[in-house]
């Protein structure tokens, strides 16, 4: 495994519409387990494959709701997901307004809003089809990190955006 560099807006890659993936095989593996590796090191709880500079259809997404009655080392433990060509198939009408920064655009945030609720269908690394159902925040992660396969970057739907203060900094980058 190894981490590869994050690409940043003005690049490209990052508006191109992501390929499906039609082949699962060595070298999509060795994608997926890079794309860990680099979320993990960046750290970041999302990611897609054009922010490494790959034209596929991949997220990974690693992220936990945080339990706010339990203290920092009592956290429930992160959950890694891997979706590949993955596709929001149910919306909730209900949308939430919240605060997202972005890996490949570094210093800055923007309040966006999003569903509620989606439930996304895709496949895992071998191809087998599986599906999520996700709410908040996991909601939004997927819902960030699939506009990056169609070209789609999260100031494209702000409200506004604007350099963080060092507080607001600490919220969740993908
Ligand atoms: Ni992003």
């Amino acid at each position: 495994m190894s981490i590869r560099k994050i690409v940043t807006l003005p690049d490209p890659v990052l508006r191109r519409k992501a390929r499906k993936v039609t082949a699962f095989d060595q070298e999509l593996h060795t994608l997926i387990d890079d794309m860990i590796e680099t979320m993990r090191a960046a750290p970041g709880v999302g990611l897609a494959a054009p922010q490494v500079a790959d034209s596929r259809r991949v997220v990974v997404v690693e992220y936990a709701e945080e339990d706010e009655d339990a203290d920092e080392n009592r956290q429930p433990p992160k959950k890694l997901y891997v979706f590949v060509n993955p596709e929001i198939t149910e919306a909730s009408e209900e949308q939430e307004t919240g605060i997202e920064g972005c890996l490949s655009i570094p210093d800055l945030v923007g309040e966006v809003s999003r569903h509620s609720r989606v439930t996304i269908k895709g496949f895992n690394r071998h191809g087998k089809p599986i599906r999520l159902k996700a709410s908040g925040w996991l909601a939004r992660i997927f819902q960030h990190e699939i506009d990056h396969l169609d070209g789609i970057v999260y100031p494209d739907r702000a409200t506004r955006v604007w350099k963080p203060t060092a507080e607001e900094a600490e919220t969740i980058r993908d």
